[in-house]
C-alpha cells in the first residue's frame, strides 16, 4: 500500500501522559502545555479526562482545564469519558469531542473501568446517543490490542469484535492501543488486517506505547498497512495507572521526525515541539523521553543538557579546568 502524503497526529500528552503522574500537576501547567502544543501545530489535543477522581486523581481538575484552555481555530480538544456522567460533565465544560474506551481483555476492562467488556460497551450506547443529539464527535479506544498485562496474548479477533462494536455504535474512528507496548510490526499488521474486516482502515488509528522500543516500527508497519492517524505524547510522557510497567506513549517528536524523513506532512513544527517537550519535562523534573529531543537538544543518559555535559575525556579531578 502506498504511504500517505499526510498523517493526523492525536496528541495525548495532557491526558494519557499526565494521568499517571504521582505528584499533582497544577492546572495552569496543563493549560500551558495544551497552549504550547497548539503553537507547535498540533490540531488534535486530548485535553483531559472526565473520569472518577477516586480512580485517577490527576484528572480531577478536568472542568477547570477545559474552562481555561485557549481553543485555536481548526483545533479539536477531545476528552475521555467512561460513562454518561462523564459525558454530561464534559459537555457542560464545553467539550465538542469525546473519547470512549473499551478493552480487548476482560481482566484489563475490570481493572480500568470496574466492569466487563460487554458492560463497558453497553455503557457507551447512551453516551453515543447523547453525543449524536449534541453534535459531539466520539472517538473510540480499544486497549490491550496487542497484549494485556494480566492475560498476556490477545487474539486479534477479540480486538476486531470490540473495535467493530464501537464503530458500529457510532464512533467515527477507532484507535487500536498497544497499552503495554509489547507489539511488533508483524503482529501490528496482522491486527490491522483482521480489524479491517469491521472497521475501514481509513477509520483506524494506532496508539502505541514504547515499552519495548517498538512503537516507531509499529507506526511504520501501520503506515504500510493503510493507517494514517497516530496517537502520541509529547516527550513520551505517560503510562497507564492500570497497566503497571507500561511506559509512555511513543513520543510525538519521534513520530514527527519519522514522518519528516518519509516526506509525510504532519503540520507540526519540530523545533517548537521540542521547546514544548523541554518545557514540560522541566516542569515535571525529568529529561525529555523522546530520542529526537535527546539527540538534538543534547541530554546525556543522566538527564543533563548539553550545556551541563562534561568533556568526554576528563582530566584528573585535581587538575580540572572548565572546558566551556
Ligand atoms: P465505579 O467505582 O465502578 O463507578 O467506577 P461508580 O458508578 O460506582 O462510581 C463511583 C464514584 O465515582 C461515585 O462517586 C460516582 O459518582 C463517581 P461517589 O458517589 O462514591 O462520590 N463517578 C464519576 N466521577 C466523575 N466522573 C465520572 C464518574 N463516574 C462515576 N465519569 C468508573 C467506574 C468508570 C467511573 C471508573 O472505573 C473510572 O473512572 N475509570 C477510569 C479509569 C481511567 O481513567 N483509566 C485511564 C484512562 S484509559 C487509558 O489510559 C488507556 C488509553 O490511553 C488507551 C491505551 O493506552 O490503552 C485510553
Ligand atoms: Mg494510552
Amino acid at each position: 500500500m502506498p504511504l500517505p502524503a499526510r498523517v493526523r497526529l492525536v496528541e495525548v500528552g495532557p491526558r494519557d501522559g499526565l494521568q499517571n503522574e504521582n505528584q499533582p500537576v497544577p492546572t495552569a501547567t496543563k493549560v500551558e502545555l495544551i497552549r504550547r502544543l497548539g503553537v507547535a501545530g498540533l490540531r488534535s489535543i486530548e485535553a483531559t479526562a472526565f473520569v472518577s477522581a477516586q480512580w485517577v486523581p490527576q484528572m480531577a481538575d478536568s472542568a477547570a482545564v477545559m474552562a481555561a484552555i485557549e481553543r485555536r481555530p481548526g483545533a479539536s480538544y477531545p476528552v475521555l469519558t467512561p460513562n454518561l456522567k462523564g459525558f454530561e460533565a464534559a459537555l457542560a465544560a464545553g467539550a465538542t469531542e469525546v473519547a470512549v474506551f473499551a478493552a480487548a481483555s476482560e481482566a484489563f476492562s475490570r481493572r480500568n473501568t470496574n466492569c466487563s467488556i460487554a458492560e463497558s460497551l453497553a455503557r457507551f450506547h447512551p453516551v453515543l446517543e447523547r453525543a449524536r443529539a449534541a453534535a459531539v464527535r466520539v472517538r473510540g479506544y480499544v486497549s490491550c490490542a496487542l497484549g494485556c498485562p494480566y492475560e498476556g496474548h490477545v487474539a486479534p479477533a477479540r480486538v476486531r469484535d470490540v473495535a467493530g462494536a464501537l464503530f458500529e455504535a457510532g464512533c467515527y474512528e477507532i484507535s487500536l492501543c498497544d497499552t503495554i507496548g509489547v507489539g511488533t510490526p508483524g503482529a501490528t499488521q496482522d491486527l490491522i488486517g483482521c480489524v479491517a474486516a469491521r472497521v475501514p482502515r481509513a477509520q483506524l488509528a494506532g496508539h502505541y506505547h514504547d515499552t519495548y522500543g517498538m512503537a516507531i516500527a509499529n507506526i511504520y508497519a501501520s503506515l504500510q498497512a493503510g493507517v494514517s492517524v497516530f496517537d502520541s505524547s509529547v516527550a513520551g510522557l505517560g503510562g497507564c495507572p492500570y497497566a503497571v510497567g507500561a511506559s509512555g506513549n511513543v513520543a510525538t517528536e519521534d513520530v514527527v521526525y519519522l514522518m519528516q524523513g518519509l516526506g509525510i506532512e504532519t503540520g507540526v513544527d519540530l523545533e517548537a515541539l521540542m521547546d514544548c517537550a523541554e518545557w514540560i519535562s522541566d516542569e515535571l523534573g525529568r529529561r525529555p523521553g523522546a530520542r529526537v529531543t535527546q539527540a538534538q537538544r543534547g541530554a546525556d543518559s543522566s538527564g543533563r543538557r548539553s550545556t551541563e555535559v562534561e568533556p568526554t575525556v576528563r582530566e584528573p579531578a585535581t587538575k580540572r579546568e572548565p572546558h566551556r
